[in-house]
């Protein structure tokens, strides 16, 4: 048994106004009280993370942005910083989602600089990386997983790796229905943890949890979980019901 607690995300990417979140979040706390020992995020849209993360507090739920900028302020119209997601209580940021990365254009440079400020900030970074379809087929996974790691991850030290998160994402899973089966989410992830133990050392790339995301839900949860080294799910579409992600939350 691992020693990694397991982390269920929920995504709600640009989904839900602060109407409906509210619902969501009375309906979705009663249905998880009895939830065992699982760490549970939600990562709700910019307009709602501070009225969700009031929804739940004195829960044990996390609120998680779905980005933000690296620099603390300045003259970046439209963008979000780590201060400021700081002050209302923010625990967690998904950073280089898939989505991001290729509507608007961030690079493992970028995100480089991302990560470094939100752990500097005591934000929690989720860093997401993943191969497409394209890629898988070529034969080029794994230098894709090993190249979006190591940029990404190029100011963390060995010690700051069990301060994060990485999820596995791979691009021809998310919104397609197509899972990944567990064997491939597996062999993913553990290439992830081999290539961690190179890039860090050994003892942080056995600590650093990873999760895997690609249209999970309550049917597939418990198969990906038993995987040895799967620690968690990042979840889409599925994590827009309250009833069905607290169903994939209580997976065991
Ligand atoms: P789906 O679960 O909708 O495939 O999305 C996965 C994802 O992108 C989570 O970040």
């Amino acid at each position: 048994m691992s020693e990694r607690t397991p982390v269920i995300a929920g995504n709600w990417k640009m989904f839900k106004t602060n109407t409906e979140a509210a619902a969501y979040v009375a309906e979705f706390l009663e249905l998880v009280v009895d939830a065992g020992s699982v760490e549970i995020v939600l990562c709700p849209p910019f307009t709602c993370l501070e009225a969700v993360r009031r929804g739940l507090d004195g829960s044990r739920v996390r609120v998680a942005a779905q980005n933000m900028h690296f620099k603390a302020e300045g003259a970046y119209t439209g963008e979000v910083s780590a201060p400021m997601l700081n002050e209302i209580g923010v625990a967690d940021v998904i950073l280089g989602h898939s989505e991001r990365r290729e509507f608007f254009c961030e690079n493992d440079a970028d995100l480089a600089r991302k990560v470094g400020a939100a752990l500097n900030s005591g934000i929690r970074p989720i860093l997401c990386v993943g191969e497409s379809d394209q890629e898988r087929e070529a034969g080029g996974t794994n230098v894709k997983l090993r190249g979006q790691l190591e940029g990404g991850l190029a100011g963390v030290s060995a010690g700051q790796l069990s301060d994060m998160l990485i999820a596995y994402e791979p691009i021809w899973a998310i919104g397609t229905g197509k899972t990944a089966t567990p064997e491939i989410a597996e062999e993913a992830i553990s290439f992830i943890r081999g290539s961690l133990a190179d890039q860090f050392d050994k003892v942080a790339a056995a600590r650093v949890r990873i999760l895997y995301g690609g249209s999970v839900n309550p049917g597939n949860i418990g198969a990906l979980m038993a995987a040895e080294n799967i620690d968690g799910a990042l979840v889409g579409g599925a994590s827009l019901d309250a009833a069905g992600f607290a169903s994939i939350v209580k997976f065991g």
